[in-house]
């Protein structure tokens, strides 16, 4: 499991093994959409401010963006903080 800050809506949260930092996040009241939640169309980007991602989608293709796609990716850190 790991934390993730959603910084404007001021909720920290815990995503355990399986769940996505979408779902979690929604369910927190956080200021999140998504739709494929594949990985493949781009509307869950968010903006990442502090910790290293682990890009599991195929819209960033390893470019460095300084966002996420917060449906299939996750942390390699312990905490992510992210804009939303
Ligand atoms: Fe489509 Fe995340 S919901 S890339």
């Amino acid at each position: 499991a790991f934390e993730v800050h959603l910084a404007r809506t001021g909720v920290t949260v815990q995503v355990q093994p399986g769940q996505s930092i979408l779902a979690v996040a929604e369910e927190a009241g956080g200021d999140v959409f998504g739709s494929c939640e594949e990985g493949i169309c781009g509307t869950c980007e968010t903006r990442v401010i502090e910790g290293n991602v682990d890009h599991r989608d195929d819209v960033l293709c390893g470019r460095d963006t300084g966002t996420m796609m917060i449906c299939v990716s996750r942390a390699l850190s312990r905490r992510l903080v992210i804009d939303a």
